[in-house]
């Protein structure tokens, strides 16, 4: 399935959504549905014991509210909260191995981290796990949706790594522009301020990830969004990037390239 989505638009797009409860524990979970629901404006759809299908009608999909964790589905496809690549990340770095990210991040126990592109946040989870209990990663999300989704997410899921639940358990998400949050943020607040836009690739085939980019912002970081992470950033500001494109040496990074994946870096 490939759901059209219109270039500017940052989240529930042109999409009607409602918000329902699993069939089961339909009554428990009703409070939350109804919290979520008004949270991100979508109407409140009672289960009543129907199937999903009847629940949707005539909108596009539903955001489930379920036990433990919210769902999104949308034709065939669903999507709910994972850890994805954070996990394998962190069983590398636990095993002493590198992480890119971590290295170009220069993080180590005590840092602070701000991430202006939560997404999944799997980076997020990385930071965290490297900044350990003594520092803090805040990251933020301008799709209100997918941070409802990715919060709820980061403090229920279960993982037998305990490494990895307690650094997910420490990243706040807040529903934020980071354009807006970078501006009302004094001076070198974070050591490490860092961007993830999304690459500028069409994707063709429906996955749980395409469902992110239906709702994720497109948008890059502009001139003026770079400035104020300067000022915000204590040690460096860093930007993740497709290798084939020219965002990070115009907006001013040095540019340590990877064969996919480059990472531009400022030293404040
Ligand atoms: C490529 S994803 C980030 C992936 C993330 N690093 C991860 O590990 O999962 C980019 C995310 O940034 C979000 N975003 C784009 N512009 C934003 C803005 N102005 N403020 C906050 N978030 C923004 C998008 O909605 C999207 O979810």
């Amino acid at each position: 399935m490939r759901i059209a989505r219109d270039p500017g638009q940052s989240d529930s797009c042109s999409l009607r959504l409602v918000v329902t409860t699993s069939l089961s524990h339909e009554n428990s979970l009703e409070a939350t549905a109804r919290r979520v629901s008004k949270r991100l404006s979508i109407p409140y759809v009672r289960r009543k014991n129907r199937s999903l299908s009847d629940v949707i009608g005539s909108a596009s999909g539903a955001v489930v509210v379920e036990s433990g964790r919210i769902s999104l589905h949308i034709g065939e496809s669903a999507f709910w909260f994972h850890p994805n690549m954070a996990k394998i990340r962190i069983m590398q770095l636990t095993r002493g191995q590198r992480d890119r990210m971590v290295e170009v991040m220069g993080l180590s126990p005590g840092d602070t981290v701000l991430d202006c592109t939560c997404g999944l946040a799997s980076d997020a989870i990385v930071a965290s796990f490297a900044v350990g209990e003594s520092g803090s990663v805040h990251a933020l999300e301008i799709s209100s949706l997918l941070s409802e989704i990715v919060s709820i997410g980061l403090s229920t899921h279960e993982d037998p790594l305990s490494e990895l639940v307690d650094a997910m358990r420490r990243v706040q998400v807040f529903n934020a522009d980071y354009s807006d949050f970078l501006r009302k943020t004094p001076d070198r607040q974070y050591d490490v301020v860092y961007f993830d836009p999304m690459f500028e690739k069409t994707v063709e085939t429906s996955t749980g990830l395409d469902i992110v980019r239906i709702f994720a912002s497109p948008a890059a970081p502009a001139d003026s969004d770079i400035e104020e992470a300067v000022r915000v950033a204590k040690r460096r500001v860093v930007m993740k990037d497709s290798s084939f494109g020219s965002r990070l040496q115009e907006l001013g990074f040095k540019v340590l390239r990877g064969k996919r994946i480059s990472y531009g870096v400022i030293d404040v």
